[in-house]
């Protein structure tokens, strides 16, 4: 039996839009009622900018991702703001483009960031990690996204891409205000003189971007002398249509690099902090019965959902669950809500450390956009929660978690926490 499409629009009853609803926490009762009665809503929209269709539900999300061909990523992903031809272009990566160009393109640093390539870093994560560890635990009260949660990322990428451990701080602080422009602590006024149509055209919206091409820039000129193993020695060398990448993608895929593997990695730790904190027994179980990491690494990965969602644009009408989506409309995938779909999760409000059926969407819904670091991601959190078992009795909540004010990232800014050792 084929069902009618709907011709009224089911709609939200907040606007996932508007940073503020996701402040103090992620609308975890409107997800649950919109999966169980509008798991494709409109999402009306009060700041100029056309509204867009919220996808919460787990199986239509998998549709869309895997769809490339009937929903695009060419008009912008990470973003629920329409954007001009013009802008999208000035902007584009990987992220925002569809099979075939997008296929060339992240062929370039496949391998770079192939299992294969990141079993390699292993050894240097964990000598970090330890590191930082001996420092902090049974040492008393610290904030553990300044000296845990964003110190092991932000390593770890200045290895892949081969960029100067003095440079950290820096790549840090750059893509802390790409990401935060809606959060007010993240408002630097030494670019206050950029004007809303310069800002327009730049990655994220952001001249931070201008700061991060500038070292983009130094480290090609680098490489093309004296080529290294590492992504930026990939992407100096990579071809597309039989030609080299020309200076805007270059910069912008190395960009889109630095946010990409800074900011997610780092939440998704801190978010797994705070979770051991208050699941004091799931931690006890997990080192007493020397529980298996890989299925943690998966369960902090669904908890923290550190990208709420992805967008796409319909290129022709097309129906989703019944209704009716124009071509042209937006079209976001909300991940938080699919990593909480009671059908595909037993108990999804239950952190467990040790969860077996655990099909999240946390890397994405699936199809070509998959996420390319997600090997890089998973060993770091997977040595994190090693080198922990040993070491860390129990992890105490110190102060309430401090939340990033934004519509698209499920960050942590701070959180005190103590670290007790084990004897
Ligand atoms: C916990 C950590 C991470 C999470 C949750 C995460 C999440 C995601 C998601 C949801 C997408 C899909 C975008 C889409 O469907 O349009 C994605 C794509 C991507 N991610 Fe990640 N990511 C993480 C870590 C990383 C790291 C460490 C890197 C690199 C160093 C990275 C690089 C990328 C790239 C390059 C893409 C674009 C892939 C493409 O369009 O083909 N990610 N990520």
């Amino acid at each position: 039996m084929t069902i009618a499409p709907t011709t009224h629009r089911p709609t939200t009853a907040l606007d996932l839009s508007d940073a503020g609803n996701w402040h103090a926490a992620v609308p975890r009762a409107e997800f649950a009622r919109l999966r169980r009665e509008a798991p494709v809503a409109w999402n009306e929209r009060y700041d100029g900018h056309r509204g867009f269709w919220a996808v919460s539900g787990y199986e239509e999300i998998g549709l869309v991702s895997r769809d490339t061909a009937r929903f695009s990523s060419r008009e912008g992903v990470i973003s629920l703001d329409d954007f001009d031809n013009a802008q999208s272009d000035a902007r584009r990566t990987l992220l925002e483009m569809d099979p075939p160009q997008h296929t060339a393109m992240r062929q370039i640093t496949a391998a770079g960031f192939g299992p294969k390539a990141i079993s390699r870093l292993e050894a240097d994560v964990r000598r970090r990690t330890i590191a930082l560890l001996d420092q902090l635990v049974g040492a008393g009260p610290f904030e553990a996204v300044s000296a845990l949660t964003k110190q092991i990322p932000i390593v770890t990428l200045c290895s892949i891409l081969g960029v100067d451990d003095r440079r950290r701080d820096d790549l840090v602080r750059w893509s802390d205000l790409l990401i935060g422009s809606d959060d007010p602590d993240f408002v630097d006024p030494a670019y206050s003189h950029f004007t809303l149509e310069e800002r327009r055209m730049l990655p994220f919206g952001h001249p931070a971007s201008l700061d991060a091409f500038a070292l983009g820039r130094e480290l090609a000129d680098d490489r093309r002398r004296a080529p290294r193993d590492d992504i930026v020695t990939l992407l100096v060398q990579g071809e597309v249509d039989q030609r080299p990448l020309n200076a805007e993608e270059f910069l912008n895929y190395f960009l889109m690099l630095v946010v990409a593997g800074n900011e997610t990695t780092r939440h998704t730790m801190s978010h797994l902090l705070v979770a051991l904190a208050e699941n004091p027994g799931e931690w006890a179980r997990f080192r007493r019965d020397r529980l298996n990491p890989r299925l943690a690494v998966g369960e902090a990965l669904r908890w923290a959902t550190p990208v709420h969602f992805v967008r796409r644009v319909a290129v022709a009408p097309v129906e989703l669950a019944g209704t009716m989506i124009a071509a042209g409309d937006k079209v976001a995938m909300y991940f938080a809500s699919a990593n909480r779909a009671e059908a595909w999760f037993d108990e999804p409000d239950a952190f467990r450390i040790d969860r077996a059926r655990n099909p999240h969407m946390a890397f994405g819904g699936g199809g070509p956009h998959f996420c390319l670091g997600n090997f890089v991601a998973q060993l770091q959190l997977r040595v994190l929660l090693e080198e922990m078992a040993t070491r860390v009795a129990a992890v105490e909540l110190v102060g309430k978690p401090s939340r990033l004010r934004s519509n698209h990232v499920n960050g942590v800014k701070s959180v005190e926490l103590r670290l007790h050792a084990a004897s």
